[in-house]
Formats: C-alpha cells, structure tokens, sequence
C-alpha cells in the first residue's frame, strides 16, 4: 500500500501513507441509554476528550491523513462541528452520513468515492486502544500491499465480538464467526481494520446477515478464504477497552485518567501526536492552545510545545 515521500513545514522529508482511513461513528448507543438519547456514543468524554479522539489518534499514528467520519444524519453536524476540516491536526477530514445502522461494511460502500482507488483502514468510533508499539504495528500494517490486517485481543467473554480462531502449529487464523456461542477464552477481533483496495467489491458483495447487518465479519472471511488475512495479536502489553456500558465507559476514563496522571503525559492528543509527526508546527500549535482558550488541555498542548523546543 503506498507511501509518499512530503516535506514538512520545517522542510524534513516524511513518510507519510496514501492509505486513507475511515471512522465509523454510528449506531443508536442504546446501550448507554439516557446519557445517548440525544447525543452520539462517540461525543462521550473518556476522561477529557471526547470518545473519538482515541480513533482518530490511531489513524494518525498510523501515518493516515485523509480520513472520512462516517455518522448519523443527527450527529454529523456535531463530528463536523467539533473536528472542522482537519487542518487543527494537520490532516484532511470529510463527512458522510449513514441513514440506517446498516452493518460495519457499509463504511467501504458510503466511502467509495473517497476511497477511489486506494487502500484503506477502517476504526470503530468507540474502541480505544493503547500500548507501546501500537504506532509500528499499524504502520506495518499499513506497508502490506495485499489483503487484509486485523488486531486480535485475548478476552474473557469473546461471544460479543467477532471471534477468530488460529491453527495450533502454524499460528495461522483457520475460522472466524461473528459473536459464537462459545463462552470460555478467546480472540477477539478489535474494532481497527487494514485492507487493500479490494474490500470494496468484498462489501459490494456481501448480503445482509440474520440480524440484518452487512457484517465486517463476512468481509474479513472473505480475505481468509483467499488465504490473505494477516491476524495481529495484540499481547498483554496492550489495552483495547470496552466503553459499550456506563461501567465500562467509567472504567475506560479511569484507565486513561490513572495513566495521565502518573505520566503527565495525555493518551491520544492529536494535536500532540501532529506536532511529533511534523504535520503541525510550533505555531500551528499554539495558536490552536490560543484557540481552545485556558483550560488543562490548552496547557498541556503549551507544554508539549516548551518541552520539545527547549528540551
Ligand atoms: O468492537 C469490535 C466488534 O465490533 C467486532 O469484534 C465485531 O466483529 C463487530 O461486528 C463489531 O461488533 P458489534 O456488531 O457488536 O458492534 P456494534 O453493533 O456495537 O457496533 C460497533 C460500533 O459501530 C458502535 O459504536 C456503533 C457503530 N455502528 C454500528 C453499526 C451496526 C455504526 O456506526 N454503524 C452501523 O451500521
């Protein structure tokens, strides 16, 4: 998948990827019910930002910057409103709508014309990811030319996820279901996809399953069948986190206030993560620090600025 050589604004030359990356922020959120009858699941805060951060903060470490939110007819406007165009992040941003919660694989058919002829990763607007070489893996991902690339997560109840299972010798993925009924320990698949151009016509193709959603699941079987699958686990060196319920949406704001805490540094700013990536400056950022007014975040933004500067 291809990689282009930019000059940044200091005039460095970086790698970035013409991967393009989609966020999918959809769904009714019944789950988190009353706090998402009038506002989308992915606007909630986890801790001081809001859920979608987190993704987009992959997407960029992963080197991607064209990326589409796909949202609702009622939360677009507000994605659109709390993100602009991209360029507080250095990155392009555009916006579809997704009428109905129609199935996972919809994103490649809404997001055809965006993706083109290109290849494309995809993050669900609420799963949050963190751990050391995170970056590396998705740019790995990102550099394989054919196929697919998911992230597999060891977990205690896998019968709510898609599940794939692995051959004992050859370590290689032999299955993988949508939501099995088996209840001991699994794999399960994350939320954060890598695919060749192909998927396009792999969703084109799909048919609804029995709960009526054109199924990322179905679509990542296709890749398996074709032997071209690639399954990343994701060790115990890593957090994926739930934020599905009130509990596990505490407990990722938890987890992500314990860690900022002691480090002093923020999970998923993407701000910060532009800066170390070149595709902003000192100025652009703080200016936006300037923009965001005085609060934690606009001070934080000041200090990551003062601390690679006079380091
Ligand atoms: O989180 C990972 C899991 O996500 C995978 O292991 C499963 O294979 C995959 O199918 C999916 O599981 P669910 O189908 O249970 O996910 P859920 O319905 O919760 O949807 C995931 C997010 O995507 C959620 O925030 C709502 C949003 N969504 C969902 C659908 C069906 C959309 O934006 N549009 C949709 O059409």
């Amino acid at each position: 998948m291809g990689q282009l050589l930019v000059l940044d604004k200091q005039d460095r030359y970086l790698t970035v990827s013409a991967m393009k990356g989609i966020i999918l922020a959809g769904g009714i959120g019944t789950r988190l019910f009353p706090l998402t009858i009038s506002m989308s699941k992915q606007m909630m805060p986890v801790y001081d930002k809001p859920m979608i951060y987190y993704p987009l903060g992959v997407l960029l470490l992963a080197g991607i910057r064209e990326i589409l939110i796909i949202s609702t007819p009622r939360d677009l406007p507000h994605f659109r409103m709390l993100l602009g165009d991209g360029s507080a992040y250095g990155i392009s941003l555009s916006f579809l709508v997704q009428q109905e919660p129609r199935g996972l694989a919809e994103a490649f058919l809404i997001g055809r014309d965006f993706i083109r002829n290109d290849s494309v990763a995809m993050i669900l607007g609420d799963n949050i990811f963190y751990g050391a070489g995170l970056a590396a893996l998705c740019r790995k991902a990102v550099r394989n030319e054919v196929g697919a690339t998911v992230f597999a997560y060891r977990v205690e109840d896998p019968s709510r996820y898609g599940v794939v299972e692995f051959d004992a010798m050859s370590g290689k993925p032999t299955q993988i279901e949508e939501k099995p009924k088996k209840t001991s320990r699994g794999w399960a698949v994350t939320g954060l996809y890598f695919y060749d151009n192909e998927v396009v016509e792999i969703a084109s193709r799909i048919t609804p399953s029995a709960r009526g959603e054109l199924e990322i699941t179905d679509v990542n079987r296709a890749y398996l069948e074709r032997g071209q699958l690639n399954v990343c686990r994701l060790g115990r060196g890593f957090a994926w986190l739930d934020t599905g319920t009130p509990e596990s949406l505490h407990d990722a704001s938890s987890f992500v206030r314990t860690i900022e805490a002691r480090q002093g540094s923020k999970i998923m700013c993407p701000e910060e993560i532009a800066f170390d990536l070149g595709y902003l400056s000192a100025d652009d950022v703080l200016s936006r620090a300037n923009w965001l007014g005085d609060n934690d975040y606009s001070a934080y933004l000041r200090r990551c600025v003062e601390e690679r500067l006079y380091a």
